[in-house]
């Protein structure tokens, strides 16, 4: 594998949760495949589960690792071609993308939507000079407009926890104070449609998520119809997708919070979340307190998303 971006750069989905699984019950079986090797992780934004669980993957593989945070000690980066480099932006990443390619095996990129410019973000500008320029391995920890090693950990997750075949998944939109990318949703989306699950989707009006990422899934903008005999709920807030209101706050409306009386709703549902999440504005304490609240091995199984990644790259296989 040699970059990992969407679900499809995974392959056969089963065969991967099938890997990750055997990965997680052996984790420091592949301790050679990593010998020598260096990842590169860089982070253009703040991270807590991503920078620890692919730097503990990358351990766990044998592997160096060095982490830059882009905006704390490094020159700050112009991404613009073209630009008169005049203002504060000492190195262009033209230059930076090639010279730390040098340093490393492989690069794992964190960056964010900047929520300005649907354009640049759903091109995924930054991403992409990455994968042209950098002559090595490129992995996704999360882009402007998608998070597929969140996803990937949120699919072993439900094959862990599920009781069906084919369970029903409810994605639901629910407020947050700020502006955020649409990055999580549209990846769970893809994944789990390519899951095979039975993926529902619900917001209110105006938080319409890109189509390329949510086709199979249906979309219920009744909260409570959308709950119905669900088996899991992923709460998640974004901003609008839709133009003309990219990247905006249309609603802050805490009747969408999930609490108790809506879970009761469900199939006994388990809950999910990404984190970091605000609680008592996405998910009440109660909720996410309850013994149905997976969030904490759902964060655990960021790991073995990872290593299952990084192992791949490795092997240099698909
Ligand atoms: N879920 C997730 O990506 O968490 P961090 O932002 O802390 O990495």
């Amino acid at each position: 594998m040699k970059k990992f971006t969407r679900v499809t750069d995974i392959g056969d989905l089963k065969a991967a949760v099938a890997e990750a699984l055997e990965v997680k019950a052996n984790r420091f079986a592949y301790k050679h495949l990593g010998q020598d090797k260096t990842l590169l992780m860089l982070f253009f934004n703040s991270s807590l589960r991503t920078r620890l669980s692919t730097q503990k993957a990358a351990m766990n593989l044998g592997m160096n690792v060095m982490v830059l945070d882009v905006n704390q000690g490094a020159w700050k980066l112009e991404t613009e071609r073209g630009v008169v480099m005049d203002g504060d932006k000492a190195e262009h990443l033209l230059e930076a993308i090639p010279v730390m390619a040098s340093y490393c095996d492989m690069i794992g990129v964190r960056t964010f939507a900047g929520l300005a410019n649907k354009a640049d973000d759903y091109n995924e500008k930054v991403l992409n000079q990455f994968i042209e320029y950098a002559g090595k391995p490129v992995f996704s920890m999360e882009a402007a407009t998608g998070h597929p090693l969140q996803a990937f950990a949120d699919i072993i997750t439900i094959e862990e926890h599920k009781t069906k075949e084919r369970p029903k998944v409810v994605l639901t939109w629910a407020p947050h104070p700020k502006a955020l990318p649409q990055a999580v949703p549209n990846s769970f989306a893809e994944w789990t449609v390519a899951a095979g699950y039975d993926v529902v989707i619900t917001h209110p009006h105006g938080y319409e998520l890109d189509p390329r990422f949510t086709a199979g899934a249906t979309i219920e903008y009744d909260q409570r119809k959308a709950f119905e005999g669900a088996d899991f709920i992923y709460a998640k807030n974004w901003s609008a997708y839709a133009d003309p209101n990219y990247g905006k706050i249309l609603s802050t409306d805490r009747s969408w919070t999930v609490d108790s009386e809506k879970m009761a709703l469900t199939d006994n549902a388990f809950f999910m979340h990404c984190l970091p999440v605000r609680r008592n504005m996405i998910v009440t304490d109660e909720v996410i307190e309850s013994p149905g609240s997976i969030v904490i091995p759902e964060a655990a199984n960021r790991e073995i998303s990872a290593q299952t990644v990084l192992k791949r790259i490795l092997e240099g296989t698909k």
